[in-house]
């Protein structure tokens, strides 16, 4: 079976799977009174023979990175077995998660040791207290170690997500590049991106990125190209910095022109957008190894209706409530 690939000549290297849809953290933007069960309570998240089965199929049309997403991922008990498991696969060079950081310090070398490559770690607010009110979790200090961990555990690069917000964090430019000029680290600005569940905090909050980029081109950071199976994120260098930024702007013209990826829900939906599509459930093909064949067919017959664009810069707010049960 070749790539995937859709209407629009884009071909889908980058495979988001949830694998779970509980938090422990209550993010002002995406739950802010914490994690409660989606409709019926009785349904499970996918098992890890399911897990292994989906990216087998993804991995053999053309797939060559997997970001676990959730939720929380690493709430997951069996969480170490996964990654080992999406590594099985030789052609899957790239495994990374989104995390909240919660469980990074006690874990994260075990998880390097599993095989994980990347890690992206959300964090909000330089400021302790402001992290406490934004996630609902006293636990800064516990992530900023998590951060040490994982450069101890041998990862020569951490990423980390910044939801930007007017008022909130949008003027602290600075404070978070004192913080990244002598550490390898991405720090992602992400536009608070309007939900279901989140559209008063988002007419409130929501600022564009380009407040950030011009004042990075002001001060001679340099954007950097991307790769193939990169995320969404614009990337800016600075000589005298060892960190980098990024700046995800889903509210721009063409952010969609260049969409590499897809989404595997926790319960086994593909996702084809992260706003406005309802998923296509692959589980009835989960249930064995020989049923290969047919989830790579139903997965490529999907594809032909992605969108050409999630239309937010035209004013559409999706059908999508919150970002933890689709992984962001
Ligand atoms: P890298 O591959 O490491 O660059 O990661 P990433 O930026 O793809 O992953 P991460 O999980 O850290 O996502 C950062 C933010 O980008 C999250 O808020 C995601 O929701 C957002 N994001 C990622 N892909 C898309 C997308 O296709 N559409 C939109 N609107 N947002 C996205
Ligand atoms: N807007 C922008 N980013 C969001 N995230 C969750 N909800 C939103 C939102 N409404 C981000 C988190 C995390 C990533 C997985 O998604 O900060 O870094
Ligand atoms: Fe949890 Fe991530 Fe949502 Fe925060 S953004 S509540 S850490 S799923």
């Amino acid at each position: 079976m070749s790539q995937f690939i859709d209407n629009f000549e884009r071909k889908f290297y980058y495979l988001r799977l949830s694998i779970t849809d509980v938090c422990n953290f209550r993010c002002n933007y995406c739950l802010p009174d914490g994690y409660k069960p989606q409709g019926s309570t009785n349904k499970s998240f996918l098992s890890l023979d399911e897990i292994r089965r989906v990216t087998r199929a993804f991995a053999a049309s053309g797939t060559e990175k997997v970001r676990l997403t959730g939720g929380e991922p690493s709430l997951r008990r069996d969480f170490i077995d996964i990654i080992a498991a999406v590594r099985e696969n030789r052609a899957i060079r790239q495994l990374a998660v989104t995390t909240n950081g919660y469980r990074l310090e006690r874990d994260v070398a075990a998880w390097r040791d599993a095989g994980l490559t990347a890690l992206n770690v959300s964090i909000d607010s330089l400021d302790a207290r402001q992290f406490h009110a934004i996630t609902g979790q006293d636990k800064f200090h516990q992530v900023m170690r998590g951060i040490d961990a994982a450069f101890d555990a041998g990862f020569d690069k951490v990423k980390v997500n910044t939801v930007l917000m007017r008022d909130i964090n949008h003027h602290t430019l600075d404070t978070f590049l004192d913080w990244i000029r002598p550490r390898p680290i991405q720090l992602r600005f992400i536009e608070l991106m309007e939900t279901g569940d989140g559209g008063s905090l988002f007419r409130k909050h929501h600022i564009s990125g380009e407040v950030i980029r011009d004042q990075l081109i002001s001060r001679g950071w340099q954007r950097l190209p991307r790769a193939r199976s990169d995320g969404p994120a614009q990337v800016f260098r600075h000589p005298d910095y060892q960190g980098e930024i990024g700046l995800i702007m889903p509210y721009e013209k063409d952010f969609c022109a260049s969409c590499n990826r897809l989404r595997v829900s926790a319960t086994g939906k593909l996702h084809l957008c992260l706003f406005g599509d309802g998923g296509v459930s692959l589980r009835d093909l989960l249930a064995s190894d020989g049923q290969q064949q047919e989830l790579q067919a139903r997965i490529a017959a999907s594809l032909q209706s992605k969108k050409q664009t999630h239309f937010l810069h035209q004013g559409n707010t999706g059908i999508t409530q919150n970002l933890s049960f689709i992984g962001g």
